[in-house]
């Protein structure tokens, strides 16, 4: 495991080892491909953090699907949200009367899904989901979340690995952990 014992020095903790992850990625594309049944959902990756839970997630999925991404910013390399959303990358194909899933790595204060959900329905999607890895719900700003599926409800810590960074580093940890607060802080 210690492959990257330089990155895994600024952890505090492991919180999901790569195996428990599996398990629930796992479980979760049995569920979207039970939901989806005689559909073809468009699953759309918000990069960059959720590529590594969507490249496995897709997997799991026993479906025809199509792919697209989005790159949306809300944090800049702190780790508190602005409010402010952004578009950086728009998707590639339209989504009207499609099935659409979007793919998350982590609802926090739940501003940048509520704003990505609202402009998604707006392009005429035919159903919406939202599918997130983590959720940290005591940090939660927006009200009317509804989040469909989800891995993992996390406390509230500052959490890298598996497509999660801080600053765009550890993003390439196979696990995750709770970044010691000394990196940030200092
Ligand atoms: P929200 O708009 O506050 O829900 O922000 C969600 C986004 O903030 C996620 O897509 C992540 O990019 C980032 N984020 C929130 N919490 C963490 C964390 O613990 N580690 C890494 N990124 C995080
Ligand atoms: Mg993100």
């Amino acid at each position: 495991m210690n492959n990257n014992a330089e990155l895994y020095k600024d952890l505090d903790r492991i919180l999901l080892t790569r195996e428990e992850i599996r398990a629930k990625v796992q479980e979760l594309g049995a569920r979207i491909t039970a939901d989806y049944q005689g559909k073809k959902p468009v699953l759309v990756c918000i990069l960059k953090g959720a590529s590594v839970f969507f490249a496995d997630l897709i997997r799991e999925i026993e479906l025809p699907l199509t792919l697209d991404f989005m790159a949306i910013s809300s944090y800049g390399s702190a780790t508190k949200t602005s409010g402010v959303v952004r578009i950086l990358k728009d998707l590639d194909n339209d989504i009207l009367d499609k099935d659409v899933i979007i793919v998350e790595d982590i609802v926090d204060s739940g501003i940048t899904l509520s704003y990505l959900r609202k402009i998604l329905v707006q392009r005429g999607a035919r159903s919406l989901r939202i599918a997130t890895l983590l959720d940290k719900p005591a940090r939660r700003k927006v009200e009317d979340l509804h989040v469909d599926y989800m891995c993992f409800d996390i406390p509230d810590a500052f959490v890298v690995g598996y497509g999660l960074d801080y600053d765009q580093t550890y993003r390439n940890l196979p696990d995750i952990g709770v970044l010691s607060p000394k990196i940030y802080e200092k």
